[in-house]
Formats: structure tokens, sequence, C-alpha cells
């Protein structure tokens, strides 16, 4: 076991990610999917959740011979609230990100809570080559690896994932559920987190004629092309643990010199090794219960006689995982983490790295060569750091939405290391950003709870305000437009 290894143990301890290569990028999930792995939806959820399949083209962008092949594509309805077609009743549409759809569908609230005030249909769509939409079909199974491992390996077939088409099969699946139900008229609001809350708010700029507008929670799409500085992801993790404790964190960043120490020791290695586990904290890191505060607290108790560091770190490590202490490194491998790995070595190139001394983490500046050469190993190929946004945008994205686009919502809680790519001030008067101190990844979406703290259920009714005018506006030009 190298050194850097046992580095990278601490830091996935601490985080759910680690620093620098491709198969080191953070899954945007909105949710802990290491929690949720095994959902089935349709045992989980009430029967008024309704699945279907939808021959999906392939290729939206060519005409080829293959391009006209279909892959099933799953969807699920929620018609419970919908006050039907006659009424132009709207559409909340969650738009799935990198994973199967089953854990969206039983742990985010945000769609479900708010449709009976809007009458609206609730709809999710999963992304393409994951869970049971994967053009290499099923393969043992919705939750099984099987699929996709064998889809990112195909050199043909993966060429084929990626956020373009997904976002294109987003717009063809919305349509044809509307022409199904006779909804022409019905207006469409597009819902993602991280990952999914960028295709959300890509997809209100790139198909204004089929989304209203687009809720994207916690969507760092300013941490690409060096848009933001790499130091941002683990400058807030930092600070979240510097907020809970000081000395926390000081005894944290000096645990790193205590770990080359040690490591340099004979069998210094086999001792590290037993004394850390893994686990991830700070980007879930979510009330009532903060990881970040629980580890520092722990650390802080620990005894001040317990001199040597990593005995109080690892004290930390413990109240995170008190009840089921994790002794295997290697994180479990999930569609998500297959998946991902694709898409971070073809178009999602995030670059994050530690350059700050301040930061709690040592030194470790964003290696392009090494981000290469990892995906060039893993893959036979070389990422494209620039197309998300020669594609999408970024640069200069205020000057550029302030005239261009309308209706997006940038939440985000600033605890949320991802939040240091996200939108935080407000473009316009309809681009909006919604955003609390000490929120954490895609909370505002997900389930409320009865120990919600105020500014959460604030920042939810916010949200819901805005939609309320958007559509408000929507059906007055309606009006307008029949008279
Ligand atoms: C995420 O899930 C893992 C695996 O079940 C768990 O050990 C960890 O505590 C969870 N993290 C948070 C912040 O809930
Ligand atoms: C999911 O649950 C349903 C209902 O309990 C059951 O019929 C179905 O076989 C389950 N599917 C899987 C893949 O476990
Ligand atoms: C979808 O594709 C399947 C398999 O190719 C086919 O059997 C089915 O008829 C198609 N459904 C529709 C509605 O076109
Ligand atoms: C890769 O996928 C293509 C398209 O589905 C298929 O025709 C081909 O046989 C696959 N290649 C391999 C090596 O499995
Ligand atoms: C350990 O020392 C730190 C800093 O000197 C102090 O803040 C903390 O309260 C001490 N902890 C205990 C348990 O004495
Ligand atoms: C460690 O976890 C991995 C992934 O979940 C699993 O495949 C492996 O068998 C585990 N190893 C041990 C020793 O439990
Ligand atoms: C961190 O870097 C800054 C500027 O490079 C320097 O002024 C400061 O002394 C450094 N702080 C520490 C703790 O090394
Ligand atoms: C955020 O949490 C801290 C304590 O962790 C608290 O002191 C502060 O008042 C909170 N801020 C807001 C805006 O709720």
């Amino acid at each position: 076991m190298k050194v850097f290894q046992l580095l990278l143990l601490l830091v996935v301890t601490l985080t759910p990610i680690t620093i620098g290569a491709p198969n080191r990028t953070p899954p945007l999930s909105p949710i802990n999917r290491s929690l949720k792995r095994h959902t089935n939806v349709s045992a989980t959820v009430s029967n008024d959740f309704k699945t279907y399949f939808y021959n999906q083209t392939l290729d939206h962008f060519n005409f080829n011979p293959e391009s006209y092949a279909t892959f099933q594509q799953r969807y699920i309805i929620n018609s419970k609230w919908w006050g039907g077609a006659s009424k132009n009743a709207p559409i909340l549409a969650y738009l799935g990100a990198e994973g199967p759809i089953d854990d969206d569908v039983t742990i985010l609230g945000f769609l479900t809570e708010h449709a009976p005030r809007f009458k609206a249909l609730v709809v999710y769509l999963e992304h393409r080559f994951y869970g049971e939409s994967n053009p290499v079909g099923l393969k043992g199974g919705p939750q099984s690896i099987e699929a996709i491992e064998e889809s990112v390996k195909n050199k043909t077939i993966r060429g084929y994932f990626n956020s373009a088409q997904a976002l294109a099969d987003y717009a063809e699946l919305l349509l044809h559920i509307k022409n199904k139900l006779h909804a022409h008229n019905s207006p469409i609001i597009v819902i993602g987190g991280s990952y999914g809350g960028m295709l959300a708010s890509w997809f209100r700029l790139k198909y204004p004629h089929i989304a209203l507008g687009a809720l994207a929670s916690s969507a760092p799409i300013l941490y690409f092309d060096n848009l933001t500085p790499q130091d941002g992801y683990y400058s807030i993790v930092t600070k979240d643990f510097e907020e809970a404790s000081e000395n926390c964190y000081k005894t944290i960043k000096q645990s790193w010199n205590e770990i080359d120490r040690v490591a340099s020791m004979p069998n210094g290695l086999a001792i590290l090794s037993l004394k850390f586990k893994t686990c991830s904290a700070a980007q879930y890191n979510a009330p009532p219960r903060y990881p970040t505060t629980q580890i520092c607290q722990a650390i802080d108790a620990a005894s001040n006689a317990t001199d040597i560091i990593l005995d109080r770190v690892f004290a930390g490590v413990l109240a995170h995982t008190a009840k089921r202490p994790c002794y295997n490194m290697t994180q479990a491998v999930t569609q998500t983490s297959i998946g991902w790995q694709w898409q971070v070595c073809s178009e999602m190139v995030i670059p994050i790295g530690v350059t700050s001394n301040v930061s709690m983490f040592p030194s470790s500046p964003y290696d392009e060569k090494e981000y290469d050469d990892g995906c060039d190993k893993m893959f036979g190929v070389m990422p494209r750091p620039h197309w998300a946004t020669t594609y999408y945008g970024g640069q200069n994205i205020r000057m550029i939405l302030s005239k261009f686009g309308s209706n997006i919502i940038f939440s985000n809680g600033l605890r949320d290391p991802y939040s240091s790519g996200g939108v935080l001030e407000d473009i316009s008067d309809t681009i909006l950003a919604v955003k609390t101190t000490n929120g954490s990844h895609c909370l505002d979406i997900l389930k409320s709870k009865e120990t919600d703290p105020e500014w959460l259920v604030n920042q939810r009714k916010e949200e819901v305000k805005i939609i309320g005018r958007w559509f408000r506006k929507y059906y007055h030009n309606l009006r307008l437009l029949k008279q």
C-alpha cells in the first residue's frame, strides 16, 4: 500500500471524494448513493407511481444506419395530483442523473410535495446508460453493473453516452408524454440535482420551447475549464471543518505530516492501514446531524494526552462510523462509479485540486497530465476539457445569460463543497440564485423533515414562489394568445 493511498483514505473519510485523477472526480449525486444502493422502486413507493418504457432514439445527432437503433428508456409517472390536459395543468419533470432513477424517486421530496399545490403531473426520467435504460439491455437486473461495464468498454456504444444525447432523450420523451396525454399546452418545469441540476439548467437553455423553467439544485456549472479556481471544493471542506472547530481543523491539518512520519517507519504503512477507515461526510453534511460537527466533536474530545495526532483524527472517524466501522477501503463498485468515470473522461472534466496553504489538506494541485493518463489507461481516450463550456457556455455567464436566458433557479447550500462552482448571485429577474449559508448538497430537493431548520423551509418556499410566478405569467400569455 502506498502512502498516497493512505492519504486518500483519510480524504475519503472526510469527504466523499478524492483529489485530482479522473477516477477520483466526485460523483455529483443528489443523494448519498452508497446508502441507497439497492432500492427497488416498485417495492418502496406507492402504486401511484407507474413505470413506462419509451423506445428512445440511440443517436439524435446523426442519420447513419446505426443512429436509428432504439433502446428502452425508463420513466415513471405519478398523475395523482394532476389537474389534467383540459386545464393545461403543469408537469414537474425530474431529469435523472448518474445513477438508476429508483433512488431518486424514493429520496426526493420536492416534486411530490409541491405537485398538489400546482396540480402537477410528476415525471421522473432515467438518464441513458443507467438503471433500466441501458442501450445494451438489462443484463442481470436494474442495479447490476454488468450492462454499464459492457457499455463503457464498447468503443461504439459508449460514444452515445454523453450529456447532449441525454438532454435530447429528455426533449423527445417529454414531447412524447405530452402527446400521449394530449397535454400540448401544459408547461413543464425541469428539476435536477448536482449533475442532474446542470442538465436541468442546460435543458432550459437548449430547449426553451419544451421547458418553461428549471430548478437546478447544487449544479456546479462553473466548475469547468478553470472558470472556478481548482481550490474551491476543498476550501469549502476546510471551511466546514474550521467552522465546526478550529482545533479540529488544526489537528487534521497536522495529521498529514504525522502520516508521512509514521509511513516512513518500519511497518509504518501497516500501522496506518489499521488506523483508518472509509466513509463519506462533508458533501452530504446535512442537518440535523452534521457529520463534520460529529467528527470534530470527537476529535476535540479525544484526550489531548493522546499525543499521536492520528489517534485523535481516528477518534473522529470512529464518531462518524460508530455503529458500523468500515475497515474495507475498497469503495463499492456501482453503476454510478463506472458510468461517471466514463463521463469525466470524456466531457465532464472538473478540475479539482489543493493549492492553498490554508487548506487542511496537503498540497495537491490539479494535474492535467495525470488526469489524461488515467483516462488513457482506463479507456484509451483523451478527455475534452473545453467541450462543456464550448457547448453549454459558462464564460461571462452573467453578461450572456442576463441578455439571453430566463426562468432558471440555481439553488445552493454554501456548506456544499460543490457550491464553489455554482451560480451564487442573481443574473436577472428570472435567473435567480437561492442559497442558504448552512445548506448541503441538494438539500432543498430532498424530502422535507420535521427537523428541517427554518432557513431550509424558507428556501423551498422561495423556490415554489418563483415557479408559481413563472406559471402565472405563462397562463396569462397563453390566454392572450388564444384571444
Ligand atoms: C453515506 O452512506 C454510507 C454507507 O452506508 C454511510 O456509511 C455514510 O455514513 C453516509 N454518509 C452520510 C453523510 O450520511
Ligand atoms: C421489486 O418489488 C416488486 C414488488 O414488491 C417485485 O414484484 C419485484 O420482483 C421486485 N423487483 C426486483 C428487481 O427485485
Ligand atoms: C419498442 O421496441 C420494441 C423492441 O424493439 C418493440 O417490440 C415494440 O413494439 C416497440 N414499441 C413501440 C411503441 O414502438
Ligand atoms: C459494441 O456495440 C455495438 C453496438 O451495439 C455492437 O454491434 C458490437 O457488437 C459491440 N462490440 C463488442 C466488441 O461487443
Ligand atoms: C485540547 O486542546 C485544545 C486546544 O488547546 C482545546 O481547545 C481543547 O478543549 C482541549 N481538549 C480537551 C479535552 O482538553
Ligand atoms: C471490500 O468491499 C468491496 C466492495 O464493496 C468488496 O468487493 C470486497 O469483497 C470487500 N472486501 C472485504 C475483505 O470484505
Ligand atoms: C501561505 O501563503 C501565503 C502567500 O503565499 C504566505 O504569505 C503565508 O505565510 C503562508 N502561510 C503559511 C501558514 O504557510
Ligand atoms: C449556521 O450555523 C451556525 C452554527 O453551525 C450558526 O452559528 C449560524 O447562525 C447559522 N447560520 C444561519 C444563517 O442559519
